[in-house]
């Protein structure tokens, strides 16, 4: 495959297609990209590394491009290991070579592989003359790290973004969005942002406010299509789920262990169907990773949890969903909880903490039911769901 994105411009990255997980926890069927790019001037620059592991075929990609004993930069948008789990081998082939990124990633050097030497504190608006390319950086801290930054290659507007606006996949014989089928990778941008770098929505948002001054002609991630037929429509996906602009539709997230919540949730979903709503998502946190129940449950407006009592709070995969719904920061649903217990009760409670912590609006309190749910009980349920799809629409 043809490796060059403009003249002089390299995509010199891997594509993933051995590891089942990202990050050792987020499934990656599509498998995933990480995106290297190398600009050749009078001083040539490398743009983010990439997995340790690849070096053989990151080598491989460089070597056509010219020796890295004679590459003069690396810029660090980001210090993640996937981006930079190659540096040491660069280091060790390259003792003059200079990283550039921001402070905190000069810590990070230095803390994740011994590096001080040969390091280049940047911020924003700096630049840096490559001949006839100028770099300038632009601080984008939280997406995904403190650190990261992206780098703007000014006479080409090419965005060298880091993970924002990446998505998981690989890139399959070709390069770009209009090679490869935009279309076919949103759904995964929308995995991918919930997962990576949705936690940090406000700082995205504040990033996209800053590339606003910037004519960009191509956006190149670290993950995922190089955008250069459509860097819109990616630039939209990240403002529209970073703001919260999720679609108007209903995730139910349920766990029954022997089948009384599960009468329950067929209920709800009813409920929140017979209003005509369109979008529906029901899912068994049983038999489905977290990453999914966050998608989609990031994806629409509307949220409703039902669990299972087990050891007086919520069952264990509905437990671990709510974990991850704190830790990435799902705020501002439309929500309905429903729950069942045998004795004491308690996983109606767990939800309701989170829902608290997240400023879930909760159209009712939770309806809960002992062992079998009563024909009463699943009218409740049944209309749980008609008042949070009503609630969305309205
Ligand atoms: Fe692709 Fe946050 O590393």
């Amino acid at each position: 495959m043809a490796h060059e994105i403009k003249d002089d411009i390299y995509w010199v990255g891997v594509n993933d297609r051995r590891n089942d997980l990202f990050e050792s926890y987020w499934p990656i069927p599509n498998g995933m990209s990480y995106n290297s790019y190398l600009i050749k001037d009078e001083k040539s620059a490398l743009i983010d590394g990439v997995k340790g592991g690849f070096t053989e075929d990151f080598l491989r990609k460089v070597q056509p491009h010219g020796a890295v004993e004679d590459l003069d930069y690396v810029i660090v948008n980001h210090m993640e290991p996937d981006h930079t789990g190659v540096f040491p081998e660069l280091r060790r082939l390259n003792s003059g070579l200079t990283f550039v990124g921001t402070e905190k990633a000069s810590e990070l050097l230095e803390n994740f592989y011994g590096i001080t030497q040969g390091v280049e504190v940047v911020e924003t608006n700096d630049t840096l003359d490559l001949g006839s390319h100028t770099l300038e950086f632009v601080e984008t801290p939280f997406v995904h790290w403190p650190e990261t930054m992206m780098t703007y290659l000014r006479e080409e507007e090419v965005l060298f973004s880091g993970d924002g606006f990446g998505t998981y996949g690989t890139l399959d014989g070709g390069l770009f969005d209009d090679q490869l089928g935009a279309e076919k990778y949103f759904d995964e941008a929308v995995r991918y942002l919930s997962n990576i770098v949705g936690a940090y929505s406000a700082t995205l948002q504040g990033a996209l406010a800053k590339l606003k001054r910037l004519n960009i002609e191509i956006i190149a991630p670290t993950h995922g299509p190089i955008w250069r037929d459509s860097p819109d429509k990616i630039v939209e996906l990240y403002d529209k789920y970073s703001s919260g602009g999720a679609l108007p539709g209903v995730t139910i997230v349920h766990g029954s262990m022997y089948g009384f919540t599960k009468k329950v949730t067929e209920r709800v979903a009813q409920g929140a169907r017979s209003t005509g709503l369109q979008d529906l998502k029901v899912l068994d946190a049983s038999r489905t990773h977290p990453s999914y129940l966050l998608s989609a449950a990031w994806k629409r407006r509307g949220l409703i949890v039902g669990s299972p009592t087990y050891e007086s709070r919520a069952f264990p995969p509905i437990s671990n969903f709510l974990e991850i719904t704190e830790k990435k920061k799902l705020k501002d649903r439309i929500a309905g909880i429903f729950g069942s217990y045998g004795w004491g009760g308690g996983s109606a409670r767990e939800i309701e903490e989170t829902a608290e912590t997240l400023d879930w609006d909760l159209v009712s309190s939770p309806v809960e039911f002992n062992g079998q749910p009563s024909e009463d009980q699943l009218k409740n349920g049944f209309e749980l769901g008609r008042q949070v799809a009503e609630a969305i629409k309205n």
